[in-house]
């Protein structure tokens, strides 16, 4: 019996798809995703003019083409066709623009088919989302004015006017929004300059269109990058010291420093000595750390009483300033008079009257 009924059920289906002419009018309805179980969709009787007496008795029923969701229901006893289950466009259709429910109502006695379309519209039940609530963008403080950093778009479930509509940037000194077709982008509008500012935060807020405007957010974390556009500073253009003579070897004679606004290796200073003259480059070393000046060698003031170096700072991508060091070498009593006696004239005659000068 019951192979019977499915034998002539397939034999109807057959020729039901042999034959389009049982195809009679198509109907469409409209309405919003989301309505509550039992909603009223359309009466179908109505609109098909079909008599409701007789969907009971030709066994009228609603199938989902190709698949055994049910969506709809039909009441046999007065057409209505109603909701049976969430319908929710964004699971149903993703992004698609257009959502459509193909349904077919099936009655025997005689065979009929009718093509239902349900089209179901999209409403504001999704809000914008990012993919991340915190996006990290690197940038380098030389960075130029009008510079263009890209985001990740917002994306919004819904369709249409309910889809991200606006960008909204919190405000801030250096960057507007710039909004592309297809990009949100960061516009540097004023430069950046990392020795005032290493990061700054922006709320970035997404905005759909609805009339009850939904948002979502996004922090993005600048880190402003070294340019390393910082040269080191000398403490002073020309640094001065005494040196008292024959000081003992490794004494520190001065220290120079300089200090680089740019941080990190950038920032890390060498020291050195620049251009010196070949007979004084032993007699000094300079700690490259530290900018300790060390004598070398014995100094004598009676050989020379003053030196002139040239000291260089070095930061860690050779961004290098210039200082000059004058070294005065102080004398100290290190010397025993000796007399030299000249023009003696000898021998002196005993006689010879006090006062008379007899060397020199
Ligand atoms: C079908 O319609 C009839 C008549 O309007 C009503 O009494 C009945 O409750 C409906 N059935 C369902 C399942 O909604």
């Amino acid at each position: 019996m019951k192979t019977t009924e499915l034998t002539l059920q397939s034999c109807a289906l057959a020729l039901l798809l042999l034959s389009l002419q049982f195809v009679n009018g198509d109907v469409s309805y409209s309405f919003p995703e989301e309505m509550r179980r039992g909603s009223l969709i359309g009466n179908i009787a109505k609109d098909l003019g079909l008599e409701t007496s007789s969907l009971f008795a030709r066994k009228a029923r609603i199938d989902t083409e190709g698949s055994d969701t049910r969506y709809c229901d039909l009441n046999l006893s007065n057409g209505d066709l109603t909701v049976v289950q969430r319908i929710d466009r964004e699971g149903l259709c993703g992004d698609k623009a257009s959502c459509v429910l193909k349904q077919e109502l099936m009655l025997e006695n005689p065979l009929e088919l009718h093509r239902i379309s349900l089209h179901v519209q999209d409403i504001n039940d999704n809000s914008p989302q990012f993919n991340n609530d915190l996006i990290h963008i690197d940038i380098s403080e030389s960075a130029v004015k009008g510079a263009r950093f890209p985001i990740e778009e917002g994306h919004d479930a819904d369709v249409g006017k309910y889809s991200v509509q606006t960008y909204n940037l919190q405000s801030n000194d250096n960057f507007i929004l710039g909004v592309g077709s297809n990009s949100v982008e960061l516009v540097l509008n004023k430069e950046l300059d990392r020795e005032q500012l290493k990061e700054i935060n922006l709320v970035l807020t997404a905005l759909d269109g609805g009339s009850h405007q939904r948002s979502g957010t996004v922090v993005i974390h600048v880190t402003v990058l070294d340019a390393n556009d910082n040269v080191p500073v000398f403490s002073q253009t020309v640094y001065k010291a005494s040196l008292p003579e024959n000081s003992p070897l490794g004494a520190v004679v001065l220290t120079v420093s300089a200090t680089d606004a740019d941080e990190g290796l950038n920032g890390d200073i060498i020291y050195d000595f620049g251009h010196i003259s070949e007979d004084i480059k032993s007699m000094f070393a300079i700690d490259h750390k530290t900018g300790d000046i060390q004598l070398m060698t014995t100094v004598d003031f009676e050989t020379a009483s003053s030196f002139e170096l040239r000291v260089t700072a070095k930061d860690g991508l050779g961004i290098t300033s210039y200082a000059k060091v004058i070294i005065d070498v102080t004398d100290v009593n290190d010397n025993a008079p000796v007399i030299y006696l000249k023009s003696l004239a000898n021998p002196i005659p005993e006689n010879v009257s006090p006062g008379t000068e007899v060397g020199i």
